[in-house]
């Protein structure tokens, strides 16, 4: 009797080892080096994430004023906190960068494809009475869209968040070496209003983007919070986007000089 349960058509057909693609062939060394690189990735993206929110609560001082924004900003600096922190971001952001960029399209004709897709899925949908996007059908181009967008802030990242980590490295750096501090309200307030501020509100929403959804697809990749279910999950981010951009925006407000310091009566007097 034949036990064989899978449909002819799904068989894999006996092909010699030596004469199967090279794709088809698992390297069991290669394939422990990718879990090791997707494990780094994931880490090191994690610890950025728990980062930058609390980078934004930091950056956030300015909400209280120069005052409150330079007690955050010397306290950490002279109790020596700032200077290993701006070291270890710098080591995280380029180890996540070199782990990450193995997803990353390479030749322009993956990047074509790609762009394409993105024109589709968005595309997908229209003109279909009754299809709308928060409609169930068009989940699994959700998840597509997200991955490809991952794609797209995470290159803009690069770019933007090396110019301003080395930017205040070589601050902090420099003025450690000279026994002064680095980060202060007026110099803040000064390049940010200086033109600085077009920079950071790309980076902004890049940022909460990434980190959102980077956090949303870490725990449906390893399997965090698999009882809340896919559709929670992507509340969950979404929640996190929104907060955080928000709170980001009115800080970026502040720093701009458009927005008074809303919280500056608390260290008054
Ligand atoms: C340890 C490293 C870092 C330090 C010391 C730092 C410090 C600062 C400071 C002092 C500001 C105020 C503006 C200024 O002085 O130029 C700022 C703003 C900002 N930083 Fe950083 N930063 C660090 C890492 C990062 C990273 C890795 C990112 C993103 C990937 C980032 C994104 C931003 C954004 C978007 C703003 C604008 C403020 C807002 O609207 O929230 N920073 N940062």
């Amino acid at each position: 009797m034949n036990t064989n349960t899978t449909p002819t058509s799904l068989r894999a057909k006996s092909v010699p080892r030596g004469d199967r693609p090279a794709s088809f062939v698992v390297d069991p060394a290669a394939a422990r080096r990718q879990v090791w690189y997707e494990l780094a990735s994931g880490a090191t993206g994690l610890a950025l994430a728990l980062f930058m929110w609390g980078h934004m609560f930091l950056v956030g001082s300015i909400l209280t004023g120069e005052k409150g924004f330079n007690w955050v900003a010397h306290m950490l600096e002279e109790y020596f906190i700032a200077q290993p922190t701006v070291a270890a971001v710098l080591v995280l952001f380029i180890v996540h960068a070199v782990m990450a960029a193995r997803k990353v399209p390479g030749q322009l004709k993956e990047r074509k494809v790609m762009r394409d897709l993105g024109r589709d899925l968005n595309a997908y949908g229209k003109g279909f009475p009754g299809m709308a996007r928060g409609d169930e059908r068009f989940q699994p181009h959700v998840e597509s869209m997200l991955w490809i967008w991952q794609v797209r802030t995470g290159m803009i990242i690069l770019v933007l968040a090396s110019f301003h980590l080395i930017l205040l490295a070589s601050n902090v750096f420099e003025a450690t070496m000279q026994g002064g501090l680095a980060i202060d309200a007026t110099r803040t307030l000064a390049r940010v209003q200086g033109g600085l501020w077009m920079l950071y509100a790309v980076l902004l929403v890049c940022v909460e983007f990434h980190a959102s959804v980077g956090l949303y697809r870490l725990a449906i990749k390893w399997g965090f919070g698999a009882r809340l279910g896919r559709h929670t999950l992507h509340r969950i981010e979404q929640v996190l986007l929104w907060l955080f951009l928000g709170l980001g925006v009115v800080v970026l407000a502040v720093l701009a000089g458009w927005l008074p310091a809303p919280l500056e009566f608390l260290l008054k007097g």
